[in-house]
């Protein structure tokens, strides 16, 4: 079945919310002449993206917030739109969920945020008011859903923050201000990845004495790992190939290096074999009993993945990617797989569907943990790159050239770098 064809059944099977109280498939803003555009990456069609001159964004609702963008990265989710896996994508669109800012403009019915303060935003646009919203869990937001299954990946078609303006949504519940003490490069992490891989690891139970696999060594799993062994894991083991696999032991803090095992997916079998596997290893490794938790912090492709997807949805199929297989085989009895794509459930196995990380959840937590500096983000930011380089950099961050892990992006208003974070490098 063609993508799009499978996400319209996907659609009835989830149900289309039609509540949504607020504007978020703003993807174009009128065009004012030549000294109201900026520049943006946006996405092309398949494979392909480019920097771009577009209108800036601007108040489309009393509640929104205009952004002047000071720092913005590249996520694994954005290369599944680069492959053009996402259904409702248009050519122009710009991309970029993980950003922060310098308010510039307030709607009327904006309370708490203030023109001139510096912001990050949550990648998920929340009422902050709902059910799911006042449990601190906004990625399930009941308003804000315009598009139930775009929303439920990626928080709707807003025009992205990969430019030098974005408007924010209900300014007041998804922008959290960052103090003096917490820069750009380590608050900006806050609008997705950290609190992604903290959701993963907290959602999923990791507890003292721990063994964990963590499918993917990108900053996703990298994190996943530092918060499992932050909460007492005893062993983890990353599950990826080269070039991650070598840069994801000189990145872990040094105190955890001797509880870190890797192992290459590309070096061993797959399938039924009575050679190395991904399981033999992960059992051998773990007692030969196998670990007590697997996180997927990989995800494979989402166009795979919706069609899957679709499957699970329908009951078609029970168990479909390699990787929620392999978790499946080599966790022990009662061990617990956290998945951060793909929802699930299967026999006697606890799968936790991980779902959209609630960023609202976990992001003051974890400021806090920056500025006592129990947390430092910038061991994931291998590159500091120019915004009108983004364009070279997508084909760069998907190829894993030069190592990039995880990317800082600035804009011509972005401060000088700070202390510990990488030179910037121009393509
Ligand atoms: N649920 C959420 O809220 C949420 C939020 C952000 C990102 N994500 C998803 O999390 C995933 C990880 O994000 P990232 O930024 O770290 O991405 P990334 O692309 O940098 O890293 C993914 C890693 O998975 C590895 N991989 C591919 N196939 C594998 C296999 N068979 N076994 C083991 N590893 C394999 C890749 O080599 C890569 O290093 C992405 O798919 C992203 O879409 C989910
Ligand atoms: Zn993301
Ligand atoms: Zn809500």
């Amino acid at each position: 079945m063609a993508a799009p064809q499978a996400a319209h059944v996907v659609e009835k099977v989830i149900g289309h919310d039609d509540n949504a109280i607020t504007a978020q498939d703003v993807s174009n803003f009128p065009d004012a002449g030549e000294s109201d555009r900026m520049n943006a990456l946006v996405w092309m069609g398949k494979n392909k993206v480019e920097i771009a001159q577009v209108p800036k964004p601007k108040i489309v609702e009393d509640r929104d917030v205009i952004l002047k963008v000071t720092g913005s990265t590249v996520c694994g989710s954005d290369l599944h739109l680069l492959h053009g896996s996402i259904l409702q994508l248009f050519k122009g669109d710009i991309l970029g969920h993980e950003f922060c800012g310098v308010a510039e403009l307030v709607g009327r019915q904006v309370h708490n945020v203030r023109v001139g303060k510096r912001y990050v935003a949550s990648f998920q646009i929340a009422c902050g008011d709902c059910f799911y919203c006042k449990k601190g869990q906004s990625s399930q937001c009941e308003k804000t859903n315009a598009n139930a299954m775009i929303n439920a990946m990626y928080g709707g078609r807003t025009a992205g923050g990969q430019a030098e303006y974005v408007r924010v949504p209900f300014g007041d519940v998804n922008l959290l201000e960052l103090p003096d003490d917490v820069p750009d490069e380590k608050g900006l992490y806050l609008s997705d990845v950290l609190a992604t891989s903290y959701h993963c690891v907290k959602d999923t139970g990791v507890q003292k004495g721990d063994s964990v696999a963590i499918f993917g060594a990108g900053p996703v799993g990298h994190m996943a790992g530092v918060f499992a062994l932050d909460s007492g894991a005893k062993k983890i083991i990353f599950v990826d190939t080269e070039p991650r696999l070598s840069s994801i032991k000189t990145r872990i803090p040094q105190k955890y290096t001797s509880q870190v095992e890797v192992i290459d997916f590309k070096t061993v079998s797959s399938g039924i074999t009575n050679s190395k596997t991904v399981v033999s290893q992960l059992k051998e490794l773990c007692d030969n009993r196998g670990p007590d938790v697997a996180l997927e912090c990989a995800a494979g492709e989402y166009a795979k993945g919706w069609l899957h997807w679709l499957e699970i949805a329908t009951g078609a199929e029970t168990d479909t990617s390699e990787i929620v297989n392999e978790m499946i085989e080599s966790v022990h009895s009662f061990g617990r797989c956290g998945i951060t794509g793909v929802y699930v459930g299967y026999r006697g196995i606890r799968f936790i569907g991980n779902g959209q990380a609630p960023v609202h959840m976990y992001w003051k937590d974890l400021l806090a943990a920056i500025q006592n500096k129990d947390l430092d983000p910038l061991q994931m930011v291998s590159h500091r790159v120019r915004l009108e380089d983004l364009d070279k950099v997508y084909y760069m961050f998907d190829n894993k050239e030069e190592n990039m892990h995880k990317v800082f992006v600035e804009t011509k208003f972005s401060a000088p770098a700070a202390q510990g974070s990488p030179p910037l490098t121009r393509y």
